[in-house]
C-alpha cells in the first residue's frame, strides 16, 4: 500500500474532537475510566503524539496504553508554521513539543503493516484517513485483513467520517467474506454551521470471529 499525500493535510486533533466523532461526546473523564486497562491505535494520529491537548496526550497522563500510527513519525520531527495553522483551524492548539511525554508510542507505520501481534488491540481509531480508500477495493481489503489480524475478537475499529456504509456493494469476495467477520454499527454525525462536523457517519466495526 502506498503512503496517501494528495492533498494531505496533517493536523493534531484535539481530544475535545475525538469525543465528538468517537465518544458520543462523553466526558473526558468517563472515556478514559472506560479506556483504562485497554489497547487502542490511532491510524492516521498526524501530529496528535506532539500535542498536549490531544487524546494521544490524555491517555498517556491516564496510564492507557495508547499508540499514535503515521508514516509522518520521525526521529528528528521538524514542524512548519502551516501545521500549526491546520491545527488551529481544526479546533487544536498547533503547539508541537517533538519531545512531547509519550512520544515513543508513536510509531512510523502504514495502516496495512502494523507493527503488533495477533488479537492484542482493542481498539482502533481513525480519522480522516480510511475515506479515501473507500472505492478501492483491495486498498481496502488490506487494511480490514490487517485490523482483523491484530484485534482481539471483541475489538473494534472505529472509523470517521465515511458515507452511508449500507449504500455500499462490494463486488470483492475475499472483502465481503472478511466483512462478515465483524458486526457493523454507523451513527450520523452533524453539527450545523460547523465546518469541522460535515454532515456523515463514524462507522464501528467489532471483530465477531
Ligand atoms: C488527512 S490526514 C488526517 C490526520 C488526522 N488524523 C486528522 O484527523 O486530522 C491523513 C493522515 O494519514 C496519514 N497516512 C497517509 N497514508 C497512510 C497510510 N497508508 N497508513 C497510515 N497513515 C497514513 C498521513 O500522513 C496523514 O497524517
Amino acid at each position: 500500500m502506498a503512503r496517501y499525500t494528495g492533498g494531505v493535510i496533517n493536523t493534531g486533533r484535539p481530544f475535545s474532537y475525538y469525543r465528538k466523532v468517537f465518544f458520543n461526546n462523553h466526558s473526558k473523564s468517563s472515556i478514559l475510566a472506560n479506556l483504562q486497562g485497554k489497547k487502542l491505535l490511532d491510524i492516521g494520529c498526524g501530529y496528535t503524539p506532539y500535542s498536549a491537548d490531544s487524546m494521544f496526550r490524555a491517555c498517556f497522563d491516564g496510564g492507557i496504553e495508547f499508540y499514535g500510527i503515521d508514516p509522518i513519525i520521525e526521529e528528528n520531527i521538524t514542524f512548519k508554521a502551516r501545521d500549526s495553522i491546520f491545527t488551529r483551524l481544526t479546533g487544536g492548539s498547533g503547539r508541537f513539543d517533538s519531545n512531547a511525554p509519550g512520544v515513543e508510542r508513536a510509531i512510523s507505520a502504514m495502516a496495512d503493516d502494523l507493527p503488533f501481534g495477533d488479537n492484542e488491540v482493542d481498539t482502533i481509531l481513525s480519522c480522516w484517513l480510511i475515506f479515501i480508500w473507500i472505492n478501492k477495493e483491495q486498498e481496502l481489503l488490506k487494511i480490514f485483513t490487517e485490523f482483523h489480524r491484530i484485534l482481539k475478537v471483541g475489538g473494534n475499529i472505529n472509523l470517521y467520517p465515511l458515507p452511508d456504509w449500507n449504500s455500499f456493494r462490494f463486488k470483492n469476495r475475499e472483502l465481503k467474506s472478511l466483512l462478515n467477520k465483524f458486526d457493523f454499527t454507523q451513527q450520523f454525525i452533524f453539527e450545523p454551521f460547523n465546518f469541522q462536523y460535515p454532515p456523515t457517519n463514524r462507522l464501528t466495526f467489532t471483530k465477531n470471529c
